[in-house]
């Protein structure tokens, strides 16, 4: 495996942001996680690669692409174990940890990315659809990171502070709202919710986490957005999965102390750091309004507010 950056191979003894540490990744079988995998695992990391194997739309898969990464990282002289359980089951999530702690001794980040689609626009949004995808994603980040702020609360309370990271995998669908993924753009908003809360009350056990919303080739997105998703010919393939995990990296890595509850578009060559909600035009009279003085000091206010961005596949 070449060198992601600064840092050299993955063999035991190599030099990179991530040597020494253990890493998890959940559905780090194929597309973005494994990459990430991959990425940690050449900058040092002894990685777990967890992934139940699973179709675009989470029907069970016939193989476990888990097992695939693991030989990849192992064939480049790096450190891995396979794990195929389900990280949105509180089973899965526990034995997910234990993994690391059973096979390498420590943990210390965690990446949530796991997941799956059922887009349909809402009028024909099963309940099915709605609480699988809300499942995957969302319960599929609380579950892990709940079971691996339990370790390290306990580390903590052993007098050993860890210089712990969990990253997790938002979307531009949950920061903006995507036409036809009611659910999934549910799904992510709630995870940037959790990633604000998970910052605040773990950080006393030496706990950072922040979100990504990445954009990248995979099978989730190399049909939908066939256009902009397509390889050059020639030149920087921004789209590449690849292009994501230096920041993944350096957010699970020592080097990103001081940075926690932020969320990071990235794209391509582009990080952009997103600027959420936070108080524009605001208007007290001091006293209660009749439904028709609200309206009118609403409309003034939004006279005066930011247009907001446009939710993609509208208009
Ligand atoms: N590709 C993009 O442009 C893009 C954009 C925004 C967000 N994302 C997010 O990035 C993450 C990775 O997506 P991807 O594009 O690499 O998709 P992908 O389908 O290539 O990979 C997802 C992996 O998760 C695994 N998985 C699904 N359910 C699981 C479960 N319950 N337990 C364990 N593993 C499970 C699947 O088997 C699959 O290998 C997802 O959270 C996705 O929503 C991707």
């Amino acid at each position: 495996m070449g060198p992601t950056g600064g840092g050299a191979g993955g063999g035991v003894g190599m030099t990179g942001i991530a040597e020494g540490r253990v890493v998890i990744v959940t559905g780090a079988g194929r597309g973005l996680g494994r990459a990430h995998a991959l990425a940690y695992a050449a900058e040092g990391a002894k990685v777990v690669v967890n992934d139940l194997g699973v179709g675009l739309d989470g029907a069970p898969g016939p193989d476990s692409p888990a097992g695939r990464v693991v030989d990849e990282i192992r064939a480049a002289g790096g450190a891995a174990v396979a794990h195929g359980g389900d990280i949105a089951t509180s089973a899965g999530a526990a034995s997910l940890v234990a993994a690391a702690l059973e096979t390498y001794g420590r943990l210390d980040t965690l990446v949530n990315n796991a997941g799956f689609l059922r887009d349909r626009m809402l009028v024909n949004l099963e309940e099915d659809d709605w609480d699988a995808v809300l499942r995957v994603h969302l319960t599929g980040h609380f579950l892990p990171l709940r079971h691996a702020a339990a370790h390290w609360r306990a580390e903590t309370k052993a007098g050993r502070t860890p210089r712990a990271r969990i990253v997790n995998t938002s979307s531009g669908a949950g920061l903006l709202g995507s036409v036809g993924q009611g659910n999934y753009s549910a799904a992510k908003a709630g995870i940037v919710g959790l990633t604000l809360v998970a910052a605040a009350e773990l950080a006393r056990y030496g706990v950072q986490v922040n979100a990504i919303a990445p954009a990248a080739r995979t099978r989730m997105t190399e049909r939908a957005f066939a256009g902009t998703m397509a390889a050059p010919d020639a030149g920087f393939d921004a789209m590449a999965p690849e292009n994501v995990s230096p920041l993944v990296v350096w957010l699970g890595s020592a080097a990103s102390a001081g940075v926690t509850g932020r969320v990071f578009e990235a794209e391509g060559g582009r990080i952009t750091v997103m600027e959420g909600w936070r108080p524009g035009p605001t208007a007290d009279k001091g006293a209660r309004r009749t439904p028709a003085e609200a309206g009118k000091t609403a409309r003034k206010l939004l006279a005066e507010a930011e247009v907001p961005g446009v939710v993609y596949g509208a208009g």
